[in-house]
């Protein structure tokens, strides 16, 4: 994936939970995304439905750091990847994984060829996160998650070092922004910082027409 990455985040919005999910998940895939990769993670129970039924890179909320075996309620890369799975969003900040499981997570990842994208929401944390060398870092503060104040506008210094830091760390791992984002200029800011891309949550779920919304973003 060189483009830059659009990742939606579905959470678990009633907008995009259940059926809404695979509708929501359908429109998406219409999207006129010439420069960009847009990729989507639905609902953990809405994964398989929709990266069976639609032609769009689906990626998993979350994955536990077990392979198959007596682990009741976990989730494994293993599945995921059989399920055709792309990739895994870890260590959000509504679903933090300690740092000595998400170094066992990301291993077991790797060797499945999925995608990781390891969030975190301080510089400290970034760099922490950027010696498991992850396909990407998302930075994201906290304070701004489920807000329209863009960490584009908010973070700017923060996001240029957290791209500094990265590459100095593993020139592989590329660096997503995320938090607040809402609108092309968004996007055209995180890019201008330096970051391959951005996480998005609210915005386009809960969006009047998430199609025609995004498309406005990716012009
Ligand atoms: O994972 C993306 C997310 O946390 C950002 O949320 O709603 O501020 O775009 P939002």
């Amino acid at each position: 994936m060189t483009r830059p990455l659009i990742l939606i985040n579905f959470k678990l919005y009633k907008e995009a939970a259940g059926s809404k999910g695979l509708d929501l998940a359908r429109k998406l895939s219409k999207v006129k995304k010439s420069k960009y990769e847009v990729a989507i993670a639905p609902s953990l129970l809405t994964t398989k439905e929709i990266a069976d039924k639609v032609n769009i890179k689906v990626f998993s909320q979350h994955c536990s750091e077990v392979g198959l075996g007596a682990h009741t309620g976990r989730i494994s890369a293993i599945e995921l990847k059989k399920m055709g799975v792309k990739g895994v969003i870890l260590n959000h900040s509504e679903r933090k994984i300690p740092l000595k499981v998400l170094k066992k997570v990301v291993t077991s990842c790797k060797k499945l060829k999925l995608h990781t994208v390891i969030c975190a929401s301080t510089l400290s944390e970034v760099k922490k996160v950027a010696e498991l060398k992850p396909t990407y870092i998302a930075y994201e503060p906290k304070e701004l998650i489920g807000s329209d104040i863009s960490v584009t506008d908010a973070k700017p210094k923060i996001i240029i070092k957290a791209v500094e830091l990265v590459k100095r760390i593993n020139k592989n791992t590329r660096v997503l922004c995320g938090a607040g984002i809402h609108c092309k200029e968004d996007i055209g800011q995180a890019l201008l910082l330096g970051t391959t891309g951005v996480l998005i949550g609210h915005a386009v779920p809960k969006a009047k027409d998430p199609k025609k919304f995004l498309e406005k973003m990716l012009i």
